[in-house]
């Protein structure tokens, strides 16, 4: 994995919360994707990683309504990992919160899962260390299994700059948030954030030997996807139940 360190962290933690509670990067949507995949099932009940999974708020509240196997839960803050313990207790499946950096944690890991998650993750990470992201998780599906990713995303048309004028534009509007946590908000994007266009990523997963992107979720302004990819060697049904 490349050298340079990921900083995916907010730098306060209460901001991302307060947009998460207003909504603003789409978890009730997106939220609801996954769990018509998880109803809809997988053959067996699935086993799910989900790499910087922070509080797992959402992802919580779904796995207790369906049946899983396991989940896995990769992240480096050990405040967001003991949320994240007390919001998946009481579930009835296995669970393993695994401290640290993802590709040291995902080296430790054996195949084979059959859904890894990546919630708004995906966009801090260099192209590098996205290809190779791309590559461990290959690695670590089963045959049949998918890869999530949900993260905001360039129009095929605009460059970052576009984007980052797009969704600051688009802050304006959310009453939420005092001035000055929407500046903090507008340079931890610039500073944290590689968003790419869908096409670019999908390059990266064919690379890999995924499909297709496909797209399961856009939101109305197009700042946001939650895309699927299967194995190219063997697509998976599950992606067309969504
Ligand atoms: C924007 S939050 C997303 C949390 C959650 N997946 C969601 O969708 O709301 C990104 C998460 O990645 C974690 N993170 C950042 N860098 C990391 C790294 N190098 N290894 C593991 N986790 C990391 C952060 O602690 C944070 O919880």
């Amino acid at each position: 994995m490349g050298s340079e360190p990921v900083h995916a962290g907010f730098e306060r933690w209460a901001v991302f919360a307060k947009i998460r509670a207003a909504d603003r990067m789409h978890h009730r949507a997106v939220g609801r994707a996954l769990e018509k995949l998880l109803i809809a099932g997988f053959g067996r009940p699935p086993r799910i990683l989900d790499v910087g999974c922070g509080d797992a708020r959402d992802i919580a509240a779904i796995l207790k309504r369906c049946t899983v196997a396991e989940y896995t839960g990769i992240d480096n803050s050990s405040v967001a990992l003991e949320c994240a313990c007390g919001r998946l207790a009481g579930g009835a499946f296995p669970r393993r919160l695994i401290h640290g950096d993802y590709a040291e944690a995902l080296a430790t890991l054996a195949p084979a899962f059959d859904l890894i998650w990546l919630g708004l993750f995906l966009h801090h990470l260099s192209s590098e260390q996205k290809r190779e992201l791309f590559r461990r998780t290959m690695g670590l599906l089963a045959e049949d299994g998918s890869l999530f990713v949900h993260d905001p995303v360039l129009l095929e048309t605009e460059d970052r700059e576009g984007f980052l004028g797009r969704i600051g534009r688009e802050a304006l509007g959310w009453p939420e948030l005092t001035a000055e946590e929407r500046d903090m908000l507008g340079r931890h994007w610039s500073q944290h954030g590689r968003q790419e266009r869908i096409s670019r990523l999908e390059e990266m997963a064919i690379l890999a030997g995924f499909s297709e992107a496909q797209v399961q979720w856009r939101d109305p302004l197009e700042l946001y996807a939650l895309l699927a990819f299967g194995r190219r060697s063997r697509p998976s049904e599950i992606l067309k139940t969504v």
